[in-house]
């Protein structure tokens, strides 16, 4: 048991011909923002797979809310309340996007009152949700994504390289609409980010993984934070 939304213990994992996360320990308390930040190729998605028990771990615990999720399969995990957007676009091309917002709704019979709650947030939808979600541009695909995950009310949301390929000017909507899902619901995240500003603004806390392990981490409102991080992300 533990007091911490998620609680990473020992957790060693990876692929068939290697092993990418060497015994990595991390928490991140309840309702606390967390960027995860790295080089490419240093296994921030695979952690965050991991977690959702997408890659079998080789060792190691995995808690979240104090449940042991190590073993459980990825739909038991989500159950468990974690929202989870993957790097690679996972919405559904075909579907509209009305559809694609209800997919991870256990009762539809919330999507309306949902949707009216995060409407504000993501005006573009209000009009288009019979549209196909394929029709949408990358970042409104992006956008999509982070509503599908919103409308989930999780208490714990992973995010991997969100803001990867959008415009300046919707970076600025998605960091407001995490925000302020923060600031209502106390959600704990986990945040994935090559785009230090956002994730300094979002987060609580940053930590740097490099080669499967977290090297360093510190106060994301700590004035030296992005020279530090600058510092590690430095070819
Ligand atoms: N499906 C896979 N099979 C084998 N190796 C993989 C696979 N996906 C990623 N890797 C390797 O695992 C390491 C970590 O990758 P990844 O977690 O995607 O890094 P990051 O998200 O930090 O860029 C890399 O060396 C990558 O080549
Ligand atoms: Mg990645």
């Amino acid at each position: 048991m533990s007091a911490n939304a998620l609680e990473l213990r020992g957790v060693t994992s990876g692929y068939k011909a290697s092993v990418v996360l060497r015994g990595l320990s991390m928490s991140v308390a309840a309702g606390e923002a967390v960027a995860l930040l790295g080089k490419n190729g240093m296994g921030k998605t695979t952690l965050l797979k991991t977690i959702m028990g997408y890659l079998p771990k080789q060792g190691g615990s995995i808690h979240v809310n104090g449940l042991d999720v190590t073993r459980l399969p990825p739909h038991r995990i989500a159950r468990a309340g974690i929202a989870y957007a993957p790097q690679e676009h996972a919405l559904f091309q075909d579907l509209s996007i009305r559809d694609n917002l209800r997919l991870g709704l256990p009762d539809v019979s919330v999507f309306d009152e949902r949707f009216a709650d995060l409407e504000p947030l993501f005006p573009v939808f209000k009009s288009r949700l019979k549209q196909h979600a394929g029709t949408l541009s990358g970042g409104e695909q992006k956008m999509l994504l982070v509503a599908r995950a919103l409308m989930t009310r999780p208490s714990m949301m992973l995010l991997d390289e969100i803001t990867e390929g959008l415009q300046p000017s919707v970076i600025d909507r998605v960091a407001e609409a995490l925000l302020w899902e923060r600031r209502r619901h106390g959600t704990t995240v986990l945040l994935i980010e090559q785009h230090v500003p956002f994730a300094l603004r979002v987060a609580d806390r940053y930590a740097i993984l490099k080669q499967g392990e977290i090297i360093d981490h510190g106060d994301a409102k700590d004035a030296a934070a992005a020279a530090s991080i600058f510092d590690h992300l430095r070819v």
